[in-house]
Order: C-alpha cells, then structure tokens, then sequence
C-alpha cells in the first residue's frame, strides 16, 4: 500500500474529517493509562482528537514512527523500551530531553521535523507541588533506572540538594557526572543518610506488584516527622513505603500525581489546550489500578 493509499484508507475511517491523532509507542505496550487520560481530556474539552496504543518493536520503533508522521499523526508519547531511541530519532531536543538523556514526548512539526521533550521530570514536580509541597528540599533519591535521571534533574533544577543511592552504584555515579550535580552515596548507607533529609524519593521498582519487599517501617521509624516519602510507583497505588510512610504518621506522596502531570504537555502541544488534572480523572485512573 502506498502512503497515499493509507492515508485515503484512513480517511474513509472518517468521513466526518480526520480527528487529531496521537499515541503512545513502547514494546510490549501491556499496560498503559495514557489513552485514559488524553482521550478522558478530548470528551472533557470537546476536542475532536483520538489517542491510540501503539505498540512498536524495537526493529520497527523508526520506522513506525516515521510512518505515523506520514499519516498525519500529532505527535506519540513513547515509554519502555525506546525513550533512548526517541532521543536519538529527533532532530530538535528541548531542555528537559538533554537533561534527561531521553524522550518521552514527540511533536510532529509542519516542517517535518520532530521535537522531543522528557516531560518526566516537570511531571514529578508537578505532583509535588499539586500535594502542597515546597521546594527546595535535601532530597534523597533511591534508584537510578530509567526514570531517576529524569526526576534527578527536576529536583537539581529547582533547587534542591541531592543524594543519591542505587543497588548498583555505576548508574548512581553515571546519573550524578550526567547531571553535574548532587553526590553518590551507598546503598548500605542510604538508611543512615535519611536524618539528614526533607524529601525521600522511591523511583526504584520496589514495591511494585511482584517485586520484592523491603521493609521501610524500622527505617522509617528514625525519620524526622517533616519528612516527606514521594513513591513514583503507582501500582499498587498505596505502596509499602508509603503504608509506612503513614504509619510513622509522615505526609506520603504517590506516582499518580506525577503520571497525570507528564502527560500534559503533550496534550497541550497536540490537541492545542494544556488539561487539568482534575479529580474525576484520578478517580478514573484509581478504578483501573485494582
Ligand atoms: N509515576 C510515573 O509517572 C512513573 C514514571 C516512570 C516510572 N514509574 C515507575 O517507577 C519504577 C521504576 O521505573 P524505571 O523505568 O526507572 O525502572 P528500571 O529502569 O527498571 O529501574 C529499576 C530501578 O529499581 C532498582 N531495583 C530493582 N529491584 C531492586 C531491589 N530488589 N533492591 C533495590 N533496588 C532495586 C534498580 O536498581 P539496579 O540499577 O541495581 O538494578 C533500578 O534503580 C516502576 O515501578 C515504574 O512503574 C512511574
């Protein structure tokens, strides 16, 4: 089929007119909420647009890509495995993309070219702000996958100090001469370390349905009472750490905040309206956690 072929295909698929289209490309692709959130803010705000899953292997990522460009598509949000990918693909990088060494959001230009922005980062404090948290803080972050170095910028680029702390120390160490800024420590010391803290993070997969457990309560326990436990990980919503955040009687935070708020800018760039991240639209995300 030519493109032009595909795109006549497409178009009978509407013969009201093309609604805006966009996406979200990752492998396997099994579970993902953004289709629930940018098509939950088309109906809110009367938008004719249509957000689709689109699963992409990682031989087919550019070229799938290129193909949607060619459709007409607005723009994807891309995930696991092929930020790195995106960030290679596009010709034009915002700020938060070089900071995070990674794309998560692509808009499709009319001149052709791709922008690619990390919205990851400005999503995380978003949330932060959203639970009434001030900044800046003496952080300290556990893990430094795919997700910490995102978060890790953010929290340098407003101010806060940084510690960070991972299993394996190197990505620890890769993430700090990344980002020139915030210190190392162990992972054996990351307990001790907590005292001197205001705002603990969790980006590790701890906690995550599956996942081994660890047990934060004696840690906890030790905390100063202003300390404020962030969990990025949304499923399950209420995370160990943050049962036992509450328990100590700690302000805990969650990953949906922080879910919710990175995919807003995309929504802005290609639907043309930046969403809320209203009330009814978490309780909607919560019904699909269980
Ligand atoms: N709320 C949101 O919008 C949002 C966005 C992105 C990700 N997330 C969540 O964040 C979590 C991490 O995502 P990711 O993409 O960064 O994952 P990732 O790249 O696979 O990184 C996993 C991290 O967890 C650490 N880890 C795994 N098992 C551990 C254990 N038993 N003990 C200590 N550390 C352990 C890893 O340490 P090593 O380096 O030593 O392996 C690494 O730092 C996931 O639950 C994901 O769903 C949430």
């Amino acid at each position: 089929m030519t493109l032009e072929e595909a795109r006549t295909a497409l178009s009978a698929v509407f013969p009201q007119g093309m609604p805006k289209l966009a996406g979200v490309t990752g492998w396997p692709l099994t579970y993902t909420r953004s289709p629930i959130l940018h098509n939950y803010w088309c109906a809110r705000y009367g938008i004719d647009g249509l957000y689709l899953r689109l699963p992409l292997s990682p031989g087919y990522f550019e070229r799938g890509v290129r193909a949607l460009q060619a459709l007409g598509f607005a723009g994807l949000n891309v995930t696991i495995p092929h930020k790195e990918a995106a960030f290679a693909l596009v010709d034009r990088h915002g700020q938060s993309a070089l900071r995070a060494g990674a794309v998560n959001t692509m808009v499709f230009q009319a001149d052709g070219k791709i922008t690619g922005e990390c919205t990851d980062g400005s999503g995380y404090i978003d949330s932060l702000c959203e639970a009434g948290v001030a900044l800046p803080r003496k952080t300290l972050v556990l893990g430094a996958g795919g997700a910490s170095r995102a978060v890790c910028a953010a929290l340098l680029d407003a101010g806060c100090t940084l510690a960070l702390a991972n299993r394996t120390r190197s990505r620890a160490d890769a993430i700090v001469t990344a980002l020139g800024g915030g210190d190392v420590i162990a992972w054996e010391d990351w307990p001790a370390y907590l005292a001197q803290a205001d705002l603990l993070v969790n980006t590790t997969s701890l906690g995550m349905k599956g996942e081994d457990e660890y047990d934060w309560s004696p840690v906890l326990a030790k905390a100063d009472a202003r300390l404020v436990v962030s969990d990025i990980v949304y499923m399950p919503l209420e995370t160990p750490l943050l049962a036992a955040a509450r328990a100590r009687g700690l302000q805990g935070i969650d990953g949906l905040g922080m879910l919710i708020h990175q995919a807003r800018p995309g929504f802005a760039a290609w639907f043309g309206l930046c969403p809320e991240a209203d009330s009814a639209l978490r309780d909607r995300l919560v019904e699909t956690l269980d």
